[in-house]
């Protein structure tokens, strides 16, 4: 069978499906979305948010980039947060970051790749304000493990200090911010313990997340 032939063929299969075991299903979603979550991820094809959360669609917006990196000029980014934020009112926003990514490892090697060198420069930031951390390490998968915490960590920061989650944090609006690495090895997701609601400064959130980070990688 024609390989894009079998794209429509799943299409047409799931749609029915769908249907079949929920006939109200695309009429109600047709009507409204109310996600409750935004998931700020990598654009990795082995990291599909609905999957990995057991998520349906109408469940939760999605914004993809290569490495999870959160950017302050970044039109996109900031577009979906904005429109997830205020006009979705979204409960919570999720960076997930995952190991062996190919971001961070290029990233890492420093080889030039073309025009994405530039975005990279982004996470080759954060491997140098945690240089200190990244040179204990003893191993190059460990190297790697770590910069994918450390750039969600960094991620959920740059969330925290854009204009507009202090809008919505002066606003009383409920807003959760949270930091998860997804491990393609088993398919599990771990909490980086960077969840910031407001009441703490984004800087303590993320020195306790180091801090966390630390002991879990045995860092004095
Ligand atoms: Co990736």
């Amino acid at each position: 069978m024609d390989f894009l032939a079998e794209l429509f063929e799943n299409n047409r299969r799931w749609a029915a499906e769908a249907v079949a075991s929920d006939p109200a299903f695309f009429a109600r979603l047709e009507a409204i979305q109310a996600p409750a979550y935004l998931w700020i991820g990598c654009s990795d094809s082995r990291v599909p948010a609905n999957q990995i959360t057991g998520l349906r669609p109408g469940e939760v917006f999605v914004h993809r980039n290569v490495g999870n990196v959160v950017v302050h000029t970044d039109l996109n980014c900031l577009s979906v947060l904005q429109y997830a934020v205020d006009v979705l009112c979204v409960r919570h926003v999720m960076v997930v970051g995952h190991y062996g990514c190919g971001g961070i490892k290029a990233a890492l090697a420093g080889r030039s790749l073309g025009l994405i060198d530039n975005w990279l420069r982004h996470i080759q930031d954060v491997a140098e304000r945690h240089a200190s951390i990244l040179a204990a390490l003893a191993d190059d998968d460990a190297i790697q493990r770590c910069l994918s915490e450390l750039n969600v960590i960094e991620q959920v920061r740059n969330v925290a200090r854009t204009t507009l989650v202090g809008d919505a944090r002066r606003r009383g609006q409920q807003l959760a911010l949270h930091g998860w690495v997804y491990d393609l090895a088993d398919g599990g997701l771990r909490d980086l313990k960077v969840s910031m609601t407001g009441e703490v400064p984004p800087d303590t959130v993320v020195a306790g997340a180091l801090a966390d980070l630390r002991a879990r990688y045995g860092i004095a």
